[in-house]
């Protein structure tokens, strides 16, 4: 059946370039990720938080180099994209990305974790403003997050990021602990 609405944006819009270099602010760059970043990502996903609000844990160096390897694939079919947020010295602090790209939709889903060292100085909040002035430079229209309900921090961050509130889906997400009530947050171009 043929579509009645052209794509938002078309197929190239993202990967035509080089996952880009993003400055956040003095000190502090989105870089893509690289093979001997492994060993930080083993230990993010070691924190009891990271593991709790992203439902994932790496067991072993070979997971965590499977890890920052798949992103430039992701890249290339223009389905998600990830960055390692650095400091001047080049060490990754967290993580800051885009799921569920739709270029049709001009639309995709944020994503962010810092390592419990770098919190509470804003640089999840700078980064996603990074990210997000990228993003809607490149073309995107809308970007959305949802957080459980439970995670306050998480809320901080979107909302300080210019992220607005636009509901709860009640019990839509299952962490290890059950079932979440799941705020969402988008922010328009
Ligand atoms: C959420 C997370 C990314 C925040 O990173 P960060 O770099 O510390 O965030 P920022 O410094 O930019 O902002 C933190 C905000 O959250 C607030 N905050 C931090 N911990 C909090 C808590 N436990 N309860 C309420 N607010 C909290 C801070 O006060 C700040 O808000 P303010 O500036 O209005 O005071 C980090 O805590 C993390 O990685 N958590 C685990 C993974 C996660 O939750 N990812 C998001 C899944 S949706």
């Amino acid at each position: 059946m043929p579509l009645l609405v052209a794509p938002a944006l078309p197929a190239g819009s993202l990967a035509a370039q080089e996952q880009p270099h993003l400055p956040v602010r003095p000190g502090l760059t989105l870089r893509p990720w690289r093979d001997d970043d492994a060993p930080l990502v083993r230990a993010a996903f070691d924190c009891p938080a990271i593991q709790r609000w992203h439902v994932r844990r790496l067991d072993d160096d070979a997971e965590a180099r499977a890890w920052t390897a798949q992103w430039a694939a992701r890249w290339s079919a223009e389905t998600a994209a990830s960055w390692a947020i650095v400091e001047g010295d080049d060490r990754p602090v967290g993580q800051v990305g885009l799921r569920q790209v739709s270029l049709a939709e001009a639309s995709a889903d944020v994503s962010y974790w810092v390592l419990p060292a770098a919190r509470g100085a804003g640089v999840a909040t700078e980064a996603l403003l990074a990210l997000t002035r990228w993003s809607f430079a490149a073309g995107l229209h809308r970007l959305a997050l949802e957080h459980s309900t439970a995670n306050a921090a998480s809320c901080r961050v979107a909302t300080r990021a210019g992220f607005a509130v636009e509901g709860v889906a009640r019990e839509s997400v299952r962490h290890a602990d059950g079932w979440h009530d799941m705020h969402l947050h988008a922010r328009l171009a």
